[in-house]
Order: structure tokens, then C-alpha cells, then sequence
């Protein structure tokens, strides 16, 4: 009767029947309890009813057996031949009990005639026909790959519809690298299992693994189910970018264009996303650099913003920096050398000039130091010197890389008193550039000439009784030299034969070196006079002559006097006295 109670389903006039019943049963025999498994087919024996009940199998049909459901489903029959209860329906354990822990099915027995009433119990075992399943085929889990060892991610527990054993008993975890299983037991919903970070997850590395979780049960034999958890490893923008190289080195000539691309930096970042798209920027860069080159933020592509001279700056460093959407950064350094382009001529520089020179400085006198420069490199800036004619001079190497200028020969003034030398410097660019230096030497005098006599001897005649003051001749001595060193100053030496009385009849004058006549000459004291001439110049040198005055004893005729070197002029300062008598 307690079994009653429990079909707390039925409706109220079922009750009342039963209390009906209980009144006008008079025989009411005790429960049976049968135990069969589920899902076992139609017609199957449950079990020797009959038999059980001590009810002759041949007046059962007469008695009106009949079974009597709580609800419309009728799972048992009686077989009124046999007297056997058999199966009338499909029993399903999980359908008929879900998951409590225990199945049973109620039903009475009525037989007529007399009546009795049998409360009959059908315990429905469990079989292991359900396999463990996961709420989705494929569970997805976003880990970031920042999360350190021992991070749990729980996943949704399996269900096995059956009960006890054939439940779900357990968890198994494919094998990897990164992930352990551990498997709970919670008290409302049975086990489940999180997986354990075991070692930690890198996105560059693999940014997407797939685990397989089995949920086995414990029956007979067991069945498991399974599940894919595709772990996505989400970016921690844990990666720096990194430059393709750490140090790039270009060469640009120098006379590159604007806007010419002198190189392209490049950096990769292993992150996603924001975390991953990259900036250039200068840094840590002069100001100098900075206004010579352009940098695109995008592409990194270096250029020059100004043109540059390899003279004045031969090599630029500048440092690049990538960044990336989240401010990590790497830097690389980019070397740029200018290469030169030969684009400076030499430069001659006098250093010292000795102008004037003495013309009797010997041969090998050094005249000038002269330094060649060239701002270009190597080749563009060796130079090579030469002068335009090299009779006088040469050139010659002196103490560092300096040139000298030298003397080649001794000069001579009086030939030649002032050289134009020019110097040419030419470079080995290519083109070579030349360029050209002239230097004007002044030689100085040195009284290195003595005055020097037009002839060696002058020959004048004059008539006797000629008048005091009327010149004679008149003699020219040239000295080669300059100013008083070429300055020549006559005057008469006395005779050897005649003595002083000489110098009463004759005048030279010093400067002109016209003799006039000074006093009486008498053709019948002396017919011929012979005079020694002097010429001096300004330092000392003397140089010697004679003229002979011949006497012409004419009364009546004028004084001559024949000079052979009338292509010699008179002096312009010559006294009116000294024309000639017969003009
Ligand atoms: C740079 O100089 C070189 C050598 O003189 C020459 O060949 C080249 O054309 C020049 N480039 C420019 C852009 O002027
Ligand atoms: C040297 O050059 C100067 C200036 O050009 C000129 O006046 C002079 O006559 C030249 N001298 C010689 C000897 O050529
Ligand atoms: C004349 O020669 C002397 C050396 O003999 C020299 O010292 C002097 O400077 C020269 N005078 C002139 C004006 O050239």
C-alpha cells in the first residue's frame, strides 16, 4: 500500500477507485518485484507470472486477468496461454527514469472471480546503451598566450544519459604539449574536466591547437564520447619587432639627386593586428641628419630630403626605430657613407715666395713652397703638378707633401728680369679637374756686369788752334746692371807719357763721356794726344779704353773729327759747346 504513495500522479478519482478497492478486496496478495533490463524486445518473458502467483494457468483465462498502468502505455501483457508476463512495449531506461538512480515500473494485477488485486514491480535496469556526450561537438576556447602555467579552463561536462557505471566515469586529454587533464567531481552534475596549463602557449609559435577530450562511462562494454577543443591562442603583443638586419650600411655618391631612395628599412612583428603593423621614426638622430634625409613612416623607405657633400660630412648615421601598434620597439642603425664624387678642383696654395731672387742665387734655389689640396678622397684627390715651361724652373718635392719651387739653372737678370711662371695641378678623378697658379718672380740686380766700352779704342782729329770748349768726341760705355750697379761714371786717367799737363787740355764729362777740348793744343808741340778713359759704375767695376786726339796741322782748315760710331747717339745732355764745328 505504501507503493501507492508514490504514484503521487494519479488523479483524485483514481484514488477514490483504489479505496474502493481496498474495501471490497478481500484478497489482496503481496507485491512481486521483477527486475528485467531495458530495451529488451517485444514478447520477451519477464517472468513466470503464474507461476509466481500460484494461479492455474488453465482458469486464468476465465478469471479476466488483466494488467492496469498509471499511465496510457501498456508495457506488459499477460499471456493468458502461458501465463507469462512478457513485454509489450519498448522500455527505455533514461526515458522512462532519467537519471535518477533507480528505475521501477508500477502496475496491478486484476483477477476476477474471486478478485484479487497484485502490486507488481518491474525494476528496469540499466544498460549501457548511451554513449557520453558533449553539449557541442567542438568547444572553442580563446586563450591568450600571456597566461601562465597553471591556468585552468573548465570544459562543459559530458552527459551520459545512463546511470551508475554506464555514466560518465572519466576523462581522457589527447596527448600535447602544453595541456594536463584534471577531472572533478561535482555533487549535482557528476564529473567534469578542466584542462591545465602545463607549459605556456606562444602564438608565434602555433597559434591554434586542437585537443581531443574523451568522456568514457564504465559500462560492458564502455562506451566514450568525444570532443575537439580548439584552443585559439590570442596575441599578447609579446612580440618586439625585429628589423630584417640590425645595421644597414648604403653608399650614395654625393651628387645624388633629391629625393633619390637611399635605402628601405624593414621590420617584422609577430603579433596581430595593431600589435603587429609597424611604424618607422627617426630617433636619436642630429638635427643635421635629420634635415638631410626623409624616412616614410610606412614603408620605411630612406631618402634624401638635402643635398649632401661628401666634403663636408662622408658619412651619416642615423637610427631607426619600428614600433608597433602597442609601443614595443626595436631600433636598427643605418650607416650611410657618402661616396665622393670628384667634384673639387685642386687648390694651389703659395706658401712662401722668395721675389725678388738675386739673380746670382745658384741653381737649385729654392723660389716658392707651394701645398696642393684637394678636398675630394683617393684617387679625386691626388694631384699632380706641373709647371708650363721648365727651362728655369722645376719642382720639387719638400717636407710634408709640400712642392718646391726651384731654380733650374742660374738666372741671369740682365736676360731675363721677371718670370711668369704658371703651375697646373690636375687631379686623377675622373673627369680629372685642373686648376692653375701663376706666380710672377721678380729677378734682383747683382752687380754681376762691369761697364763695357761700345769700341775698344776711339780715334778723334782735330785742327790745331781749335777753340777751348769745342768737344771732341765722346766715348759710351754700357753696364748691363741695374740702376747704380749699371750706373757708369767716366773720367781721364793720366797719361803715362804726358803727365798731368794733360788734364788742362782736355774735359770729359763723367756722365756723358763727351771730351771737350779745354786749353791750347799746338799740332807743333804734339801731334797726337792719347787719352786712357775710365768708366765706373755704381759698385766698383771699372772697365778701361783709349782715344787717340790726332792733331791736324791746317791753319786754315776747321778742326774734324771722325768718330766711327756715329750710330751712337749723343747724349740729350750734352752742352750747346760741344756741337759740332761743321754743322
Ligand atoms: C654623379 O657623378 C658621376 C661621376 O661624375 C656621373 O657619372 C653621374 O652622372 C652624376 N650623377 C648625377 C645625378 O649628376
Ligand atoms: C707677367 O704677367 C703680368 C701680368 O699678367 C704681365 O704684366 C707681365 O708682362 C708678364 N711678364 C712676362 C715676363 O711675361
Ligand atoms: C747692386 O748689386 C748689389 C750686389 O752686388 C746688390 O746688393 C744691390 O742690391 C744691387 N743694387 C740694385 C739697385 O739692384
Amino acid at each position: 500500500i505504501m507503493e501507492y504513495k508514490r504514484g503521487s500522479t494519479l488523479r483524485r478519482g483514481q484514488w477514490t477507485a483504489f479505496v474502493f478497492l481496498l474495501m471490497i478486496v478481500h484478497q489482496c496478495v503481496g507485491d512481486i518485484r521483477y527486475s528485467i533490463t531495458e530495451e529488451i524486445k517485444r514478447g520477451s518473458v519477464v517472468g513466470r507470472f503464474s507461476q509466481d502467483l500460484g494461479i492455474d494457468v488453465k482458469t486464468l483465462s476465465t478469471r479476466r486477468p488483466r494488467i492496469e498502468f498509471e499511465g496510457n502505455t501498456r508495457y506488459c501483457d499477460i499471456n493468458q496461454k502461458t501465463g507469462d508476463l512478457i513485454v509489450n512495449e519498448r522500455m527505455d531506461r533514461e526515458e522512462l527514469c532519467g537519471q535518477r538512480p533507480s528505475c521501477a515500473l508500477l502496475f496491478d494485477f486484476f483477477l476476477e472471480n474471486p478478485l484479487e488485486l497484485h502490486r507488481v514491480t518491474l525494476e528496469i535496469q540499466d544498460v549501457n546503451d548511451n554513449f557520453p556526450t558533449f553539449p557541442n561537438e567542438v568547444i572553442k576556447l580563446e586563450i591568450s598566450e600571456s597566461a601562465i602555467k597553471g591556468e585552468r579552463f573548465s570544459i562543459d561536462e559530458a552527459l551520459d544519459t545512463d546511470t551508475g557505471v554506464n555514466s560518465v566515469q572519466g576523462y581522457t586529454l589527447s596527448a600535447n604539449e602544453h595541456f594536463t587533464l584534471s577531472v572533478h567531481t561535482s555533487a549535482d552534475t557528476g564529473k567534469y574536466a578542466e584542462i591545465v596549463l602545463e607549459h605556456e602557449l606562444d602564438r608565434e609559435k602555433q597559434d591554434e591547437l586542437s585537443l581531443i577530450l574523451t568522456a568514457y562511462d564504465g559500462g560492458k562494454p564502455q562506451k566514450s564520447g568525444t570532443v575537439v577543443i580548439q584552443v585559439r591562442v590570442l596575441d599578447a603583443n609579446d612580440n618586439v619587432p625585429v628589423f630584417t638586419q640590425s645595421i644597414y650600411k648604403v653608399s650614395v655618391p654625393e651628387n645624388a639627386t633629391l629625393g633619390t631612395a637611399v635605402v628601405t628599412v624593414s621590420a617584422s612583428d609577430a603579433d596581430e593586428g595593431a600589435n603587429g603593423e609597424l611604424t618607422y621614426e627617426f630617433s636619436h638622430i642630429s638635427i643635421k641628419t635629420k634635415n638631410t634625409f626623409s624616412l616614410d613612416p610606412k614603408s620605411g623607405e630612406i631618402k634624401i630630403k638635402t643635398m649632401i657633400d661628401f666634403e663636408d660630412t662622408s658619412s651619416f648615421e642615423l637610427r631607426v626605430k619600428a614600433k608597433d601598434g602597442a609601443g614595443q620597439a626595436a631600433s636598427c642603425k643605418v650607416i650611410v657613407d657618402v661616396a665622393d664624387i670628384n667634384d673639387n678642383a685642386p687648390v694651389i696654395l703659395i706658401k712662401s715666395l722668395k721675389s725678388p731672387l738675386p739673380e746670382n742665387s745658384p741653381a737649385g734655389t729654392e723660389v716658392a713652397l707651394i701645398y696642393v689640396q684637394d678636398r675630394d678622397s683617393e684617387s679625386n684627390s691626388k694631384v699632380r703638378c706641373s709647371i708650363e715651361q721648365n727651362t728655369y724652373f722645376k719642382l720639387s718635392p719638400s717636407i710634408k707633401k709640400h712642392i718646391s719651387l726651384i731654380t733650374a739653372v742660374e738666372l741671369d737678370r740682365e736676360t731675363q728680369s721677371e718670370y711668369n711662371i704658371t703651375l697646373i695641378a690636375t687631379d686623377e678623378g675622373y673627369p680629372p679637374l685642373s686648376s692653375f697658379q701663376t706666380i710672377t718672380l721678380i729677378v734682383s740686380d747683382v752687380n754681376d756686369n762691369q761697364p763695357v766700352f761700345d769700341e775698344q779704342s776711339y780715334s778723334a782729329y782735330v785742327t790745331e788752334n781749335n777753340k777751348p770748349g769745342s768737344s771732341l768726341c765722346y766715348v759710351t760705355a754700357r753696364d748691363r746692371d741695374w740702376r747704380q750697379n749699371g750706373t757708369v761714371v767716366y773720367s781721364l786717367l793720366a797719361s803715362d807719357v804726358d803727365g798731368d799737363p794733360l788734364k788742362n787740355l782736355f774735359l770729359l764729362d763723367s756722365k756723358t763721356g763727351v771730351i771737350n777740348l779745354a786749353g791750347p793744343i799746338d799740332y807743333e808741340e804734339q801731334p797726337i794726344y792719347e787719352l786712357r778713359v775710365l768708366a765706373k759704375d755704381g759698385a766698383g767695376l771699372v772697365s778701361y779704353t783709349k782715344v787717340l786726339i790726332d792733331i791736324t796741322d791746317v791753319n786754315d782748315n776747321a778742326p774734324v773729327i771722325l768718330i766711327k760710331t756715329l750710330t751712337n747717339p749723343i747724349p740729350e745732355n750734352v752742352a750747346p759747346r760741344a756741337l759740332w764745328p761743321w754743322r
